[in-house]
């Protein structure tokens, strides 16, 4: 181990839920008998869940009749009902209405529609903020955020906690026996607005939890370094959340709250799980992630382990013309945290957002590519926010599965072919994508990485693991997006870019992987400190250091707008963002820096450990040179088959066989090098086979 790495310090179990890893006791969709939709054809998952939310609540009971007559011409088999209907479930403390909630949910049983059940913890009803005020979120600068929007709950109230529990105790006895339950939904969208509280409740509750992780006071200082700036704490009650401060504020105490806040998001979580456990132990229990390129908010990798379930919500932004990229990356990271193993889209758009400086529409064939591509992708389920598009609330220019302008829309016309798409693939479910490539994407690094006070404050960490990410879709690679901890050895090539904080035993494990014949790719600002956000000594990076055979003791970052230029045996370029003066040691140099701070420096480099290699790029190189940098990496792996550009191949492989999706992002038609049945069409294909202008086949080899 190089630096001067910590022991770490809560790898392994803790709170009850193992820290990190895939669901433990893995359970897919209960589907009821009699479910819409469910045919002798299906796969081991039965057929893929096509639905979306369901607000019954907001509609006058009239209407409910043409839903479930809509979702079944649809091919709707799945809705998630009761997301944000406590007010009306409770509407006072001793008051609870099942009645109406009865009537959706055996109408929709009825129907041969199953039901994903809410908590409907999400959002608080008035009558209870107004009683506990102190549950209220406050923000970091002392705002308290108040009722009227959402999720107006701070995660550790124990007001909340217990009118919550009692609800969902009520929930789970009620309809734990319901024909239509086929799973339970915790929550909504945990942290989506109350992620970060500050209020005096969360700093009685942030203080339990360092006393747990610091069993002393001299240790919390040690681990903060409160030597810093007269920082040192003489008494518990002296350590607050990092609230809004006159300078920078402490590193560690800002990631531990990151951590805090995460843990405190978990209890609520796990509170509510063990409730519906002990009712239904057999009905599986998920909580909708929020994996996407502008969410950070909750390690994930540590919420698996308790769910039985991994389901997700994604929404493209509107700006990015590379969407697609990013919504492959997010399919691939939730997948990861499910293990490699099937999972829910619980929650997508059909068309515009409403939340968004400017709303974008998507086009009908956009709207089918991003749908199939995240089943490609290992999801067995696509499922929508939400079915009827609102006539009031804020979210009333949202889209949804049925328009404002009801069935005689090219909207609706394209929901009801995408269920027609998704009968036609029911044989998918339960098989598993096929990857050699992982990409280590660390929540706690993302948080560490762009921490304040650092050497660049423009170092983005999603952004960079996109970018290279980018180099391997290109290439038609499939990639396996996975958090820390997970088994690297059923993989050919990993790459962990800008790793800035590394726990101990995740540096092992590289060693390991690439002393095993792995090919390893890290990059600048990696390995550089431990979990503690202590600098590892000795130079940089840090961990890596004798991994790659490499030294620097500068970083040298570049400005904004400054590039320099590389060159060397992977070709010529530039790099931006960073520029370390690297001293190779026994590595072999692939590109050297021509210009810029760090002239005459190796650039890139290769060491080579037993039969593995391990890369490292000490600048951001431009897309050409990530290209050349990917090639070498991959040294042999290879895209399952071959495809024009701007063509995905994803392949998935179950019991049954083998399923090659291609979808084209073009708009010219393509084609893919593979043949066999087209599940979409039922046609029989011979290689070449042509995909469609921004279309899809699906082929069974
Ligand atoms: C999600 C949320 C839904 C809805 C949707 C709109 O964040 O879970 O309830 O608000 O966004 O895009």
């Amino acid at each position: 181990m190089t630096g001067n790495g910590t022991t770490d310090r809560t790898d392994g179990a803790t709170r009850g839920w193992d820290r990190t890893g895939p669901p433990s006791r893995s359970r897919w969709i209960r589907w009821p008998e009699g479910t819409h939709n469910r045919a002798p054809g299906d796969g081991p998952h039965g057929p893929i869940a096509f639905g979306g939310d369901y607000n019954p609540e907001q509609w006058p009971e009239e209407v409910w009749a043409e839903d479930v007559r809509l979702m079944r011409e649809a091919g709707v088999n799945l809705a998630t009902v009761g997301v944000f209907s406590w007010a009306r479930i409770q509407p006072d403390p001793d008051t609870w209405d099942f009645a109406w909630l009865d009537r959706v949910l055996d109408l929709l049983h009825e129907n041969g529609i199953a039901v994903d059940l809410a908590t409907a913890t999400a959002s608080p009803p008035a009558w209870l903020t107004t009683a506990h005020p102190e549950m209220l979120p406050v923000d970091r600068t002392g705002v308290v955020l108040g009722q009227g929007g959402r999720q107006a709950w701070s995660p550790s109230s124990p007001h909340y906690r217990e009118a919550s529990l009692r609800l969902v105790e009520q929930m789970a006895q009620r309809y734990g026996d319901h024909p239509a339950l086929a799973m339970w939904h915790v929550s909504n969208e945990l942290g989506c607005h109350n992620g970060r509280s500050y209020s005096a409740v969360e700093e009685v509750a942030f203080r339990r939890w360092l006393q747990e992780r610091y069993s002393t006071l001299d240790e919390l200082n040690a681990a903060w370094g409160t030597a810093f700036w007269s920082q040192h704490y003489g008494a518990w009650d002296e350590v607050q959340p990092p609230r809004a401060a006159p300078s920078f504020l402490n590193p560690t105490q800002q990631l531990d709250f990151a951590r805090f806040s995460s843990d405190a998001l978990l209890d609520q979580l796990r509170a509510e799980t063990e409730v519906l456990h002990r009712h239904t132990p057999d009905v599986p229990v998920t909580t909708n992630f929020m994996v996407m390129s502008h969410f950070s908010g909750v390690d994930y990798a540590t919420w698996t382990p308790g769910l039985d379930l991994v389901s997700n919500d994604h929404y493209l932004m509107a700006h990015d013309a590379e969407s697609y990229v990013e919504l492959a990356l997010s399919a691939d990271h939730t997948r990861g945290l499910a293990g490699g193993g099937p999972w829910m889209l619980m929650e997508s758009s059909t068309s515009a957002v409403s939340w968004q400086p400017v709303n974008a529409a998507k086009p009908a064939e956009q709207l089918r590519r991003n749908s199939l591509t995240q089943v490609a992708r290992g999801a067995d389920a696509v499922c929508f926010f939400q079915w009827r598009a609102a006539r009031s609330g804020a979210e009333k220019y949202h889209s949804a599965m049925l328009p404002h302008a009801g069935t005689d829309s090219e909207l609706w016309r394209t929901v009801v072919g995408l269920g027609a798409d998704l009968q036609a693939l029911r044989e998918v479910t339960g098989s598993r994508v096929v990857a050699e490539v992982a990409l280590v994407l660390d929540y706690e690094a993302w948080w560490a990485a762009e921490l304040d006070a650092h050497p660049s404050a423009v170092l983005r960490y999603r952004d960079l693991a996109q970018d290279w990410y980018r180099a391997l879709w290109d290439r038609g690679v499939t990639v396996d997006v996975v958090p820390r901890g997970t088994d690297l050895s059923r993989y050919r090539v990993v790459l962990a870019p800008l790793l800035y904080l590394v726990r101990d035993a995740q540096a092992e494990a590289f060693e390991e992987f690439v002393h095993g014949g792995g090919a390893l790719l890290t990059t600048f600002f990696s390995g550089i400190v431990d979990e503690d956000d202590h600098v590892r000594l000795g130079g940089y990076p840090g961990a890596f250091r004798d991994l790659l055979g490499v030294r620097a003791d500068e970083f040298r970052p570049l400005l904004p707008e400054q590039t320099v230029a590389v060159s060397g045996t992977l070709g010529a370029g530039t790099g931006t963002l960073w520029s370390e003066p690297v001293r190779t040691d026994d590595a072999e140099v692939l590109l050297t820096y021509d210009d810029g701070p760090s002239a005459g420096y190796a650039a890139v480099t290769r060491a080579t450990r037993g039969s593995g290699h391990a890369w490292y790029a000490g600048t951001h190189l431009d897309r050409a040179g990530r290209d050349a940098v990917v090639d070498g990496l991959l040294a042999g792996v290879t895209a399952p088959a071959e495809a024009t550009d701007g063509v995905e191949v994803v392949l998935r492989r179950g019991d049954a066989g083998e399923y090659l999706f291609a979808i084209n992002h073009t708009d010219t038609d393509g084609q893919v090098h593979a043949e066999g049945t087209e599940l979409l069409t039922g046609a029989s294909c011979t290689a070449p086979t042509t995909v469609p202008a921004g279309g899809v086949v699906v082929l069974r080899r």
